[in-house]
């Protein structure tokens, strides 16, 4: 195959940042939106073709978009709530050989609980298509070259690294959907911390002997309201996003461990954290890695460019900056190049590679899967107060009460 054929569904936040990374991609463009407003398609659509990565066709119907025989791989990058019902249509068309699929990308979380993404995985292997976990974090290039860096050196003169720590932060989601819980599947846990779960667990794997070297073997974790229940900020949410945290609240703040066991028997362990209740320049994605005789860290918010724009400059709000900007004034943080810094880029790179050899990506729905049930075990673990086996087996029905529109704010002083 020369060029991959690549359909977007979904034409919003992360589809915008597919977009733009994708001047980077070679061997693939993007030749189909299909998303559910046709105007935000043709935008996004227009956006590649001034881009220079393809000329899609859009679509508000996605078995034409599947039947199109240009279409070999789909990059689903639309709410969490959709995952299912558009997997089902690829499956069945794949199935039925209809089209020209070969694989498809699913952005995170991969699901909102484990029986979706379990049920995800199935369709997707019953039909014989390759599958890659968009994970981006794992792809950024500092992390990735940070893990080479621990690795070559680091690991191979002083031992395994023990430690990782990684954190996403901002101040909340743009779109109201991320503020229905029973809608989305859970608050700042499920959107964020599948990102520092899987970038912390990145890390800590031996690159010689793959992800298996390290089991999880115990979770903790807690949730809370820190901002979003208070009462200001409770009006705030409705107006601006017609949330009613008084009714279906979701947690702003959550933290877990997992411990890690190597193949020596050594405890490996990470830490994560995650806020949409943190006010700084924007979003924030802060990372270590901590072995016997080395460190490494990472902030995106200390990039190589800042600028100061003095009382005298007064600019309109905007997130030209960074993601989820929260000031134009002062002394403020630039990512030249969020689309790369983030690893939009890389990973997109990576998938279309796998796909047009035949390979399975090295981050795929098993993955996608890992994460949901480690995610599971935390919202568990804060709702029992307990320390937990890593146990698949006591998530594999679970739904969190943050999820089925139950969570109590108060529940973590009860
Ligand atoms: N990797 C990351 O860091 C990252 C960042 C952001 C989001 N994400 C993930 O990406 C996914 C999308 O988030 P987002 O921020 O892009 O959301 P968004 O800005 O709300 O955009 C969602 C897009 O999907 C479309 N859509 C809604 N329902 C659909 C359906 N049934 N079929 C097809 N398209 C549909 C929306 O259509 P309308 O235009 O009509 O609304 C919109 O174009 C989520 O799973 C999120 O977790 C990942």
């Amino acid at each position: 195959m020369e060029k991959l054929g690549v359909a977007l569904v979904g034409a919003g936040f992360a589809a915008n940042f597919h977009v733009r990374g994708w001047v980077g991609v070679r061997g693939a463009d993007i030749v189909a939106v299909y998303s559910r407003t046709e105007a935000r398609a043709k935008e996004l659509a227009a956006l590649a073709e001034r881009l220079g990565v393809g000329k899609p066709k859009v679509y508000t119907n996605i078995f034409d978009m599947l039947r199109d025989k240009s279409v070999n791989a789909v990059w689903i990058l639309s709410p969490n709530y959709t995952r299912l019902e558009i997997v089902r249509a690829i499956a069945e068309e794949a199935r039925q050989g209809r089209g020209n699929l070969v694989g498809v990308a699913c952005e995170k979380p991969l699901a909102r609980n484990v029986k979706e993404a379990r049920e995800m995985l199935n369709l997707v292997e019953k039909a014989g298509l390759l599958h890659g976990y968009l994970e981006n974090q794992v792809f950024m290039p500092s992390v990735m070259r940070g893990k080479e860096i621990v690795w070559k050196y680091g690991a191979k003169y002083s031992g395994r690294p023990y430690m990782a720590r990684a954190a996403e932060e901002h101040g909340g989601p743009h779109a109201p959907w991320f503020w229905r819980p029973t809608l989305s599947g859970g608050g700042v846990l499920l959107d964020m911390m599948c990102h520092s779960l899987e970038a912390s667990r990145y890390v800590l794997w031996d690159p010689e002997k793959g992800k298996e070297s390290i089991k999880p073997r115990k979770v903790w974790g807690e949730v809370a309201s820190l901002k979003w229940t208070r009462k200001g900020y409770v009006e705030k949410l409705k107006q601006t996003y017609g949330a009613d945290y008084t009714v279906e609240p979701a947690e702003d703040y959550a933290t877990a461990v997992v411990l890690y066991e190597d193949e020596e028997g050594n405890v490996a362990l990470t830490e994560t954290h995650t806020s949409w209740s943190f006010i700084g320049a924007g979003l924030r994605l802060t990372f270590e890695v901590l072995g016997p005789e080395y460190s490494l860290w990472i902030n995106t918010l200390q990039p190589e460019l800042f600028v100061f724009f003095s009382r005298h400059v007064k600019i309109p709000p905007s997130e030209e900056f960074v993601e989820k900007q929260n000031a134009e004034q002062g002394l403020m943080p630039v990512l030249p190049d969020e689309a790369i810094t983030y690893g939009y880029q890389a990973e997109d790179r990576y998938m279309v590679e796998c796909f047009k050899k035949g390979t399975m990506p090295f981050e795929n729905w098993h993955d996608g899967l890992l994460i949901v049930q480690l995610m599971m075990l935390a919202y568990l673990s804060a709702e029992r107060g307990q320390k937990l086996n890593f146990d698949p087996a006591l998530v594999e029905d679970y739904i969190p009460p943050v999820q089925k529109g139950a969570w109590n704010p108060k529940s973590p002083i009860l």
